[in-house]
């Protein structure tokens, strides 16, 4: 339905793409060979991350909310400019999409696709199913309604009809589902115990990969998760999880590794082993989520652990993707939920690139 005014809208914006990225210069580096695009591989600073991404056939995102697109010009040059892929924030989210039952509203996810889709950048549809226990305490991440369902049988019913509503309006702009988020506990390493799995079984996931799959035959199709990134209990439990539901007969192609890193990143063989384990299983991997904030507070930590992420990335031929958790450090969720200013992204807040993008961009730029 979504889909003729969003091609519509995508015709004359290719314009708007121009790099607004670093434009320094590389001190002693020879003059840069004229390419199409203007970006030289040799000489980082002529390119953008979306430049040397698409480069890599690779996936670099940003979580995106339309309302700083209407607030600040400036937020959807840099956010066009240096990522080809974003990530619905919250506007897929099924508080937002139908905050009370039968009610609809798709206005900021319709201009979150808008934006993309003018902008050639794919969609991460995030997330269709996110009933996490830890997570809701925190957040409204279910309506109400679902907690009143009167019976299990109305509870899938719920579940059935959001996903249809949401898959159906966007499958034509959505390449990658989050079709589960955070199926384990977030401290912890068993299956989570929340309202669906308590009330319907592990079952309730399998039924929401057959649906997505049903609905978009075409896209990948993955389980997000929180803290899974280093070796270990968690990434263990996951692994056994996503066996078992696959083993069930749920169409998993991927898992994503959020990668909030509130206090230090994995370390390169760290990550880098995980996602071996993943390529292993046959499966993609994407780090879905990503924000670094140094222990010790100096951008050339933090510069480091970013560039060991990318690093890792670029070592697993499954890593298909690395999407950043917002784009600049003015607007991120760490500054509300942590309570101070944690400056984790790449931009910061007057949208100077910081000593962590150039790090990003030397390891893309590298490998090529
Ligand atoms: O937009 C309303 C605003 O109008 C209202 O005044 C205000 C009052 O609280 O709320 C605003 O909405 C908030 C929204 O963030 C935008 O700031 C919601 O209450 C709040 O629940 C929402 O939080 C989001 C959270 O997920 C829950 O959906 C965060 O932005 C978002 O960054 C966070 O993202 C999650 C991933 O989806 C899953 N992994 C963990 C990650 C961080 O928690």
């Amino acid at each position: 339905m979504v889909a003729a005014v969003l091609v519509l809208s995508g015709a004359c914006r290719d314009s708007e793409s121009a790099s607004v990225g670093d434009t320094e210069a590389t001190p002693g580096s020879a003059a840069p060979t004229t390419t199409v695009d203007g970006c030289e591989p040799s000489v980082p600073s002529t390119c953008t991350l979306r430049q040397l991404a698409d480069r890599h056939g690779l996936l670099i995102g940003a979580a995106l909310r339309p309302d700083l697109v209407g607030e600040d010009p400036e937020y959807g040059e840099v956010l066009a400019a240096e990522f080809n892929s974003v990530t619905p924030e919250n506007a897929y989210k099924w508080p937002s999409t139908e905050p009370e039952r039968g009610v609809y509203t798709w206005d900021d996810a319709d201009a979150t696709a808008e934006f993309a889709v003018g902008h050639d950048q794919a969609i991460r549809g995030h997330t269709l199913v996110w009933p996490n226990s830890f997570s809701a305490q925190q957040y409204e991440i279910l309506p109400a309604y679902v907690g009143d369902a009167p019976d299990p049988e109305t509870l899938q019913q719920y579940v059935d009809e959001h996903i249809e509503a949401v898959v159906n309006r966007y499958a034509d702009v959505t390449d990658r589902w989050d079709v589960v988020n955070e199926p384990l506990s977030t401290i912890g390493a068993q299956v989570d115990a929340n309202l669906l799995t308590d009330t319907l079984g592990e079952e309730w996931m399998v039924r929401a990969f057959q649906q997505t799959r049903a609905l978009d035959p075409d896209a990948a199709l993955y389980v997000n998760e929180i803290l899974a990134e280093r070796p270990g209990e968690k990434h263990d439990a996951l692994i056994a999880l996503v066996g078992r539901l696959l083993e069930a007969g749920a169409p998993i192609d991927g898992v994503g590794l959020q990668g909030h890193f509130l206090s230090g990143a994995p370390s390169f063989d760290e990550l880098t082993a995980v996602m071996q384990d993943w390529e292993d299983l046959g499966l993609e991997v994407a780090v879905t989520e990503l924000d670094i904030v140094a222990p010790d507070g100096e951008p050339a930590t933090q510069a480091q652990m970013y560039a060991d992420v990318f690093s890792s990335c670029l070592a697993v031929a499954a890593c298909r993707e690395i999407t950043l958790w917002g784009v600049t450090d003015a607007h991120t969720w760490l500054n509300d939920f942590l309570g101070e200013e944690s400056d984790p992204l790449l931009f910061d807040a007057e949208y100077r690139p910081k000593p962590a993008y150039r790090a990003v961009r030397e390891v893309l730029a590298a490998e090529l």
